[in-house]
């Protein structure tokens, strides 16, 4: 059985390819999740990629993975970046590393975007590169 990594997306992102797509790209998530399998797949590694619109199940999906023994959590929780305790308590209850991913790089846009209650319990953080911030984050992964 492959090592799994949880590749969890929070609110917003399934309107990926049609949202804002000056900043965010023309990918869909269903495309990085491509992408991601297609590496995952060279590296011995298996993707679970799941989206929410809420807090609370991204939370129970960091429980679910230190559960299942992942062997990393990749985490673009959106604007829950900015603004989640639960996110941050959840990150730093768990073993399983999280590593922080962004499209965009947020400390480039507005202030609200500067602090990241994710980045401050996170093992590290890939942001700025689109979708290749994805791809980034699952070679760390993998390396961990
Ligand atoms: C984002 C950056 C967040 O500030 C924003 O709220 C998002 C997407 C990114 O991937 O660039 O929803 O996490």
């Amino acid at each position: 059985m492959p090592d799994t990594i949880f590749v969890l997306n929070g609110p917003n992102l399934n309107l990926l390819g049609l949202r804002e797509p000056e900043i965010y790209g023309t990918d869909t998530l269903d495309d990085i999740a491509g992408m991601l399998e297609d590496r995952a797949r060279e590296l011995d590694l298996a993707i679970d990629m799941r989206q929410s619109n809420h807090e609370g199940h991204l939370v129970d999906w960091l429980h679910e993975a230190q559960a299942r023994q992942a062997k990393a959590v990749l985490l673009n929780a959106g604007a829950y970046t900015h603004t989640s305790v639960a996110l941050h308590d959840a990150i730093k209850s768990v073993v399983t590393p999280v590593i922080e991913v962004h499209l965009s790089n947020p400390h480039r846009r507005e202030s609200f975007r500067h602090r990241s209650l994710v980045g401050q319990a996170a093992r590290g953080t890939i942001a700025g590169f689109g979708a290749l911030s994805y791809l980034l984050a699952l070679e760390a992964a993998a390396r961990l």
